[in-house]
């Protein structure tokens, strides 16, 4: 009975997201959280490190390596251009599966991940201090949906409109194993990640410190 109705569960509000927009909390169990991040470890100490990308001759604070396609502001390649040059890591087929299985939880109909073959992976390291500034994700040809799940240290995610980085937007607290999906109207809104909150990771997820997000993606590119 202790902790069923514990204030970490509870104190979470339901958001009402916009058209599109799915939030699934608690998604992953603690032991495949542990098992994605034991894969983290290994794509970080592959053929391409993680690295702050920069945005107009700024670095990034949080750091990324990409599987099946790398991304740099702003766009797809097969390698690395502007870290080593190596080819990224392909997307393993688990994360094909795994996004459509999101896709179904996360809208309830069993055929939504039917047609869905994401073939990029950003998997995004934040430590105490990172943040993401609201931006829209558009470097993809296909306006699938982009599935996104959270491990470790929570963080205020905020899920603005289709128009501009403003008002109206809704800021969730997204916790270790939330799995968050935005498609259809509200594929191209506005988002980012103000905060994280440090040493909220859980005993057992597999960080100590810090997030992990990993965004399956479908860039409609070829070759
Ligand atoms: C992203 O927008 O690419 C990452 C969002 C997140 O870290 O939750
Ligand atoms: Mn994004």
């Amino acid at each position: 009975m202790d902790g069923l109705f514990g204030d970490d569960v509870l104190r979470r509000p339901a958001v009402e997201l916009p058209d599109g927009a799915h939030h699934v909390p608690r998604w992953l169990t603690l032991e495949q959280q542990r098992w994605i991040v034991a894969r983290f470890r290994e794509w970080s100490a592959g053929p391409v490190p993680l690295r702050a990308a920069k945005v107009r001759g700024h670095e990034m604070s949080v750091r990324t390596v990409c599987l099946g396609w790398h991304w740099r502001p702003y766009a797809y390649t097969r390698e690395a251009v502007d870290v080593n040059g190596n080819r990224v890591l392909d997307l393993p087929e688990w994360m094909v599966h795994l996004g459509r299985t999101a896709l179904v939880a996360a809208t309830g109909d069993a055929h939504a991940g039917d047609e869905y073959t994401p073939d990029t992976a950003l998997v995004n390291f934040y430590d105490a201090q990172a943040r993401m500034g609201m931006h829209q994700d558009k470097d993809e040809r296909s306006l699938a949906p982009v599935v996104s799940i959270s491990i470790g240290d929570t963080c205020r995610f905020r899920f603005g409109n289709t128009e501009n980085r403003g008002r109206p937007y809704d800021d969730i607290d997204l916790v270790s194993g939330d799995l968050f999906v935005f498609g259809g109207p509200a594929r191209l809104a506005y988002h980012g990640v103000p905060k994280i909150y440090p040493g909220t990771a859980p005993e057992g997820c597999g960080l100590e410190s810090g997030r992990i997000n990993i965004t399956l993606r479908v860039t409609g590119l070829t070759g």
